[in-house]
Parts: C-alpha cells; structure tokens; sequence
C-alpha cells in the first residue's frame, strides 16, 4: 500500500479555477477515475478524477479555493491492485477518464470477483485515439440549429454526455457523445445548422482494453462499443421509449434522499441541475452505470412541477393551476406587446404577496369634517410657503401614532426561523399612480416629522417618482405602506399588502354622508378606510382597534398631539 497525491490535471491555460463541489470525503473508498471534485470556469465544469483506487486519506481543498495545474488536493492510499492506476496516472495520457464500476450497495456481490480480476486490469493501459463525433441520423431532418453547447474544450466526457442540443420547429433534442474521453475542439457554435454526418467536435478517445465487458454487463454495449457510426439521438431514445409494455412515469425518477450517496453524473448534468436547483441525491440515472443524464434531471424537474400543479406539497401557492388563455385573434384584432420590466415585477410582487399573505380587509369611515375645516384653513399658509397639503400628511400622522400604540402592527414575519421582527421605528411607504407604473417611495420617521414637512416630502417623493427619479434607497425599508385613491374616487377597495410589511391602509375619497348624531342626521364628511392586514400578524380584534383609532385621530386630529 502506498499513498499518492491526487493532482490537478492540466487545466488547458485556465487558472485559479474554483472549487465548486467536494464529492468525497476522507475515509471514503474510491475507484480510479471516480470523481474527487467539480471545478468550474467561467466556460464549463470539470470533475477532477482519482488518480487510482483506494482510501482518501486526506483532503486539502475546500468549496470556493481556487486551483491550478498540478496543485495538490488530496492523498489517497492506494488499495490492492491499484498500483496500476498509480503508473497510469504518471503516464502523459493519465487524465483520460478509465470507465470503473461506481461503488455502491448493489456492486457489494461482485467485488470479490472485481478484486480477482485485478492482475488483468493491471495489464490494461488506457489507450487513447483522436476521434470526430459526426451528427448521427436525425430521423430525416435537415438544417436543425443548434439551440445549446453542452460542453467545452478539456471537458472529460462520459459516453453518453449530451454534447449539443439542436432544436428543429417539432422537437429539441440532445446528440450524446458515442465516446468517453477528452474535447480537444468544439466544431459548431449556437446557430449552426446541422444535418446528418456534420462535424460536432474532435476528441481524444478513452480506451481501455477490457472495459467494453464491464459496459456490455451494464447493458449498455450500443455506447461503448468503439464505433464510428453516429450517436443514437434523445430523440430516438424517446421513441424507443414510448414502444417499452411499461414506460417509467416520470415520478420515478424521484427518490427520497440518502444522506452519502455518491452521485454519478458529468459536468454538464451537474451544471444543469445547479441551474434549475434539482438536487442530483434525488434523482435516479438512467445511464450507464446508473449514471445521471440530462433527461434524469430535465424528467425530474417535470415531475416536481406535475406534482404541485396537482396541489402537492410545494408550498407558496404554486400548485395553483395557470390560466390558459384563448387565443384572442378568434374574438377581434389583437396587437401584443411586452411588458415594461416596472409592470413585470410589480406583477410578481403582487402574486408572491396574494399567495403567501391570507389577507383580511376591515372598514372604517372616519369623520374629517373637522380635520377638513382645518386642512382648508391652512390652504392660505400653505401658498405661502409653497406647499399643498392635502389629507395624506394627516393620514401619515395618524398611521404614525396607531403603529406606536398597536406595535403588533410594526413587524415582519420570520416564518423560515419562526421569528416575529420588531422595528423600533416608523417608515410608511406612500403608494404612486405614475405613467410608468405603481411606485412606492419611503418617508422614513413619520412619528417625528410635522404636517408641513410631511406634505412637503410626500409631494416631493411622489413627483420623483413620476420622473422617474428616484433612488432605490427611497423605496426601501416601509414598515406600513398608504394608498390613496381619495383624489380618484370610489368608496372602498381591498388593498394587498406590501410584504414584508403586514398590513395597508387604503384611502377612498371623501364624501359628505348624513350621520345620526343621537337626535338628528348631520352632514359630516365621511372618508372611508380600507386596513388590509397579513391575518397571520394581526388578529381581527386588533384589526378593528387599529381602524378605530384611526378615526378617533383623525375625527380630532388635536389627539395627533398628544
Ligand atoms: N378624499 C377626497 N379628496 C381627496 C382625498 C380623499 N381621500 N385625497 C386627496 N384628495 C384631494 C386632494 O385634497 C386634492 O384636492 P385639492 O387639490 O382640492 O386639495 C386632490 O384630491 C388631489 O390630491 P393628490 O394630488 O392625489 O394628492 P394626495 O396627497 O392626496 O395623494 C398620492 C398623493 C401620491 C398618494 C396620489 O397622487 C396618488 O398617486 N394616488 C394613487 C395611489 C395609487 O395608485 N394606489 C393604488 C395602488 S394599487
């Protein structure tokens, strides 16, 4: 027994290139050629493999260290018979990937006989040869462009990799890689239109004298034979599919997770799954040697999203079913044009806060004869100064005073550490009709600011905000937001709130309504409120004392000093 370095490999001028992956730990037992780690350039991933089989010893590297050619990741102690892989891995061609049986529960029966064949597999060299990969038949079609590369010169392939993706107007679909081996050069770009017998890339061939048995026992003979025939397309593996008595439905691929389970996969598999956030543990390969393909991942993410759509387990609302729409054209002429990103994102902030907040609205009319007197008193001195006020400052006021007095009503919910976050401070976001969308501006410390300087501010936030000018720290940190329609009109409307925050007052227009005074109906101005409030924060009760002290404040706007 004796211990060997596991090197970096010649990284084809790339350098400082990040760890993105640990695959093993120390103490595991690993095969030559079983993936140690997955870094990553900014043009593809690449599993470093064992130099040998045996035991890590040691591990020298973490995710995120940056690695160079020839740096040390790691000992391991090399096991009976697998000195060979040791002098294969000084050989020139030592990274050319050596196809091994992946350790696991179900090889367990046959390692005794894996071990008596080591002698052999000590004779065997892996030999390697130049080879271009052709486009094989697809089904007939001609000109297909390519919709993706799926690797990039240095990748090590597995016999099997999807190598590109091209996409005729029927169907997408990958071409594998007839060979394991090495890319030297990728011959098409996204674009190119491909047709049977075109070069895809030229490789440096793996071939190990023996291995061809280990692949035909997998059942997988057609991809390791050495052959210059042309790849079977996914899409005549799909067909091949569809014919089987029992085709795999598409849950199958799921498994419940099992803590260390080695996960077989290729770099572009790994990216792919990064990429749509599919977790490889649970996933089955269909691949040689239960190796997980593109198709696996791509299956299982359909398969999650079949499920939720179904009303399962995904939380957040999403199994709520999407809405087909009709196509229009059928009723009248139509004319379709994209959605300004403002639009597109308020959009989503409204579902996300529609789906995860169970709102409730409470109403209130709050009597502002007085405070209208007032306001109109002060129209005057408000020329003078260059500042309109309008009931909003008022409004501010009063929402200041009740989240003072009801604090339940200044909080965020942690639900991911089941926390309630209190503010020690008063920001209320004032909701803007602008040409370009609703905008919500921040005026921060309403509790300490007066009536004038509120009304200054908030006209000054909501013309910013139709010019577009305002900055995106105005717009952060609301504890509360307003929404006025009282200069528009209506009589009251259900507002949603702006999460984190949990509750929002919306403002309809004020109207002269006869009031029962006790002996006889007077005409008072009545201006309706709407408080919508995240049900899970506020209870119902607090809801009505909060709407109610509104009123109070506002019908005597002299307990706004108080
Ligand atoms: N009842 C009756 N009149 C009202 C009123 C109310 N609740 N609120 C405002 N008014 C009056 C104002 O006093 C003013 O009249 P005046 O010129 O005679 O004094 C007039 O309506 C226009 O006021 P406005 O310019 O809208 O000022 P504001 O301070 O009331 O509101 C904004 C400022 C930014 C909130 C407002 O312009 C706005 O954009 N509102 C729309 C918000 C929105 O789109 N919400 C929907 C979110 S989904």
């Amino acid at each position: 027994m004796s211990e060997q370095e596991i090197k970096v490999p010649d990284l084809g001028g790339a350098e400082d290139v990040e760890v993105i992956e640990l695959l093993v730990s120390v103490g595991d037992t690993v095969e030559a050629e079983d993936p140690i780690l997955t870094i990553e350039t900014d043009k593809a991933s690449v599993e470093l493999p064992s130099p040998g089989a045996g035991k890590i010893t040691s591990l020298s590297v973490e995710v995120g260290d940056k690695l160079n050619d020839g740096d040390v990741v790691g000992m391991i102690e090399a096991s009976n018979g697998s000195e060979s892989g040791e002098s294969d891995s000084s050989d020139a061609e030592a990274e050319e990937p050596e196809e091994k049986e992946p350790k696991n529960e179900t090889d367990s029966e046959s390692e005794p006989e894996a071990e008596e064949s080591k002698p052999a597999a000590r004779k065997k060299s892996a030999a390697t040869r130049k080879e271009t990969v052709l486009v094989p038949s697809l089904d007939g079609m001609e000109d297909v462009p390519v919709i993706e590369i799926n690797v990039a010169e240095g990748d090590t392939l597995e016999v099997e990799a999807p190598l590109v993706t091209v996409e005729s107007d029927k169907a997408s679909m990958e071409i594998p890689s007839p060979y394991a081996g090495k890319v030297d050069k990728v011959l098409v770009a996204e674009g190119d239109k491909l047709s049977e017998g075109d070069k895809i890339l030229e490789m440096t061939v793996t071939e190990e004298d023996g291995d061809e048995d280990d692949e035909q026992d997998e059942g997988s003979a057609e991809s390791s034979q050495e052959s210059t025939s042309a790849p079977e397309t996914d899409s005549g593996k799909q067909k091949d599919k569809t014919e089987e008595p029992a085709p795999q439905p598409q849950g199958a691929t799921y498994e419940p997770p099992s803590p260390g389970t080695k996960v077989h996969a290729g770099p572009a598999v790994r990216k792919l799954a990064r990429e749509l956030g599919a977790d490889l543990t649970r996933i089955k390969g269909s691949g040689p040697k239960s190796r997980i393909l593109k198709d696996d991942v791509q299956s299982y993410i359909k398969s999650q999203l079949q499920q939720s759509q179904q009303g399962g387990s995904v939380g957040t609302g999403s199994g709520i079913p999407g809405v087909k729409l009709p196509d229009f054209s059928q009723f009248g002429e139509v004319r379709r044009e994209p959605m300004s990103r403002m639009m597109s994102v308020t959009a989503v902030n409204m579902q996300r806060s529609w789906l995860n907040v169970p709102h409730v609205t409470q109403f209130e009319d709050a009597d502002i004869t007085d405070m209208e007197a007032f306001r109109q008193s002060q129209k005057a001195a408000g020329e003078k100064k260059g500042v309109k006020i309008t009931p909003l400052p008022f409004i501010l006021k009063a929402c200041a005073a009740a989240l003072a007095e009801l604090p339940q009503f200044n909080v965020s919910l942690d639900m991911e550490r089941k926390e309630v976050v209190r503010k020690q401070y008063i920001h209320i976001g004032i909701a803007v009709d602008t040409p370009n969308g609703l905008m919500v501006p921040v005026i921060r410390d309403v509790d300490q600011k007066g009536l004038w300087e509120l009304a200054e501010e908030s006209a000054e936030l909501a013309q910013k905000a139709r010019d577009r000018q305002l900055k995106p720290a105005e717009m952060q940190g609301a504890c509360f937001t307003i929404t006025s329609l009282g200069g528009i009109g209506g009589t009251a409307f259900t507002p949603i709130v702006n999460t984190p925050e949990v509750a929002i007052l919306g403002v309809s227009k004020a109207s002269m309504q006869p009031v029962w005074d006790g002996s006889e109906f007077q005409p008072r101005l009545m201006l309706p409120l709407s408080l919508s409030y995240d049900h899970r924060a506020v209870n119902g009760a607090d809801a009505a004392r909060f709407t109610a002290l509104l009123g109070q404040l506002l019908g005597d706007i002299r307990t706004l000093l108080l």
